[in-house]
């Protein structure tokens, strides 16, 4: 059994005491983890699901919006939130706020590289300034009961002071009592482009075995998973751009790692169905015209996952309203009604 081969004596099942059954959790996906998401990836296996990133300011300032933080569901548990901001005392604040909406984990966000947020000091910028990244992470641990972690990427950049940092900080925050962290293995420089590291993934484990420790960067297929399990020895993978393409990717690790054999790929049915599913949920959060523009990055996402995925792309660039999906899903996935 691929489970028990991949489980050492220092596998952790829980984060600060929040249990995950599988190792197979969603990444926080800006501008796709929202609730939809998170639910049609939960009914596929994802055992944790992260809400996106949301600015300390946005919650302080009581942003209101599918964004707030505020959606959340109770099918929808364990599930973490993630915060980015400049100021440790106003992070302390937001968390403290984000905690009290129920979320069961507060993540802080050290690995953002979008330059608009470099530029505010914020996210993976913060990897350059281990003072300020340990105050945020002491700030926030006092504002909250709840478990909290820190998302990382493996440095700034390639040079020997970035790594240094990185330990730096990890060390701090593991003595002020983070219950886990995310490893990235790309630097901030590097952005998407490029292959991740994991080897930084695998001696984050071997440093802190007591710590939940869980990988992140190219994991598409259920086989990069478990690799990356058996590989790193991390308590837990995140899946970010692959559970996008193929949600799908849940229910085929959980198979290989049960030691059963991988599922087919989803029929065109199951695909219209989940669509389906994720576009109801979204029309409740956003109502139709938001929903639709949602659902129509998500459709040309999966496009891959048809065999004529040109065709698919095409239709869902244009896609404006129910009825076309309605077309879409009777001419190209071959399913009339629902
Ligand atoms: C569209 C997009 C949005 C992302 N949003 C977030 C985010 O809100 N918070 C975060 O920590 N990481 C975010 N990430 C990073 C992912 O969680 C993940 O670490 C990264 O994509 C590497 O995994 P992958 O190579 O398997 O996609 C985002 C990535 C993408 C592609």
């Amino acid at each position: 059994m691929i489970q028990a081969a991949i489980q050492t004596e220092h596998t952790k099942r829980d984060i600060g005491g929040i249990p995950f059954e599988s190792p197979f959790t969603l990444a926080a996906l800006s501008g796709y983890s929202d609730l939809a998401m998170r639910m049609v990836c939960r009914s596929l296996g994802a055992c944790l699901t992260r809400h996106e990133v949301v600015l300390d300011q946005f919650i302080l300032d009581h942003g209101t919006g599918p964004k707030s933080g505020e959606h959340l569901d109770p099918g929808d548990r364990p599930i973490a939130c993630q915060l980015m901001g400049r100021d440790p005392v106003e992070m302390g604040q937001a968390a403290r706020r984000m905690a009290s909406f129920g979320y069961d984990i507060v993540d802080i966000n050290f690995g953002c590289p979008v330059k608009k947020v470099l530029g505010r000091c914020r996210g993976g910028f913060l990897l350059s300034e281990p003072e300020t990244a340990i105050q945020m992470v002491r700030e926030v641990k006092a504002a909250v009961d709840v478990p909290v972690t820190i998302k990382m990427r493996r440095g700034l950049d390639e040079s020997p002071l970035s790594r240094e940092r990185f330990w730096h900080i990890l060390s701090a925050a593991v003595d002020l009592g983070i219950a886990g962290v995310v490893v990235h293995g790309r630097t901030v420089d590097q952005r998407y482009e490029g292959f991740a590291k994991w080897e930084i993934i695998g001696e984050v484990k071997s440093r802190f075995p007591h710590l939940a420790v869980m990988g992140s960067g190219d994991l598409y297929t259920a086989e990069d998973c478990l690799r990356m399990l058996r590989e790193t020895g991390c308590d837990g993978v995140t899946i970010a751009r692959g559970a996008i393409e193929n949600p799908w990717v849940f229910r085929d690790c959980l198979a290989l790692w049960r030691g059963e054999e991988k599922p087919a790929p989803p029929t065109l049915a199951e695909q219209a169905k989940l669509f389906d599913d994720q576009y109801e949920i979204a029309i409740n959060l956003y109502g139709l015209e938001r929903a639709t523009r949602q659902m129509r990055k998500f459709g040309i996402k999966r496009s891959k996952l048809h065999p004529e995925p040109e065709k698919v792309h095409r239709a869902f660039v244009t896609l404006s309203s129910s009825d076309d999906w309605a077309r879409v899903r009777s001419e190209i996935y071959g399913v009339d009604s629902r």
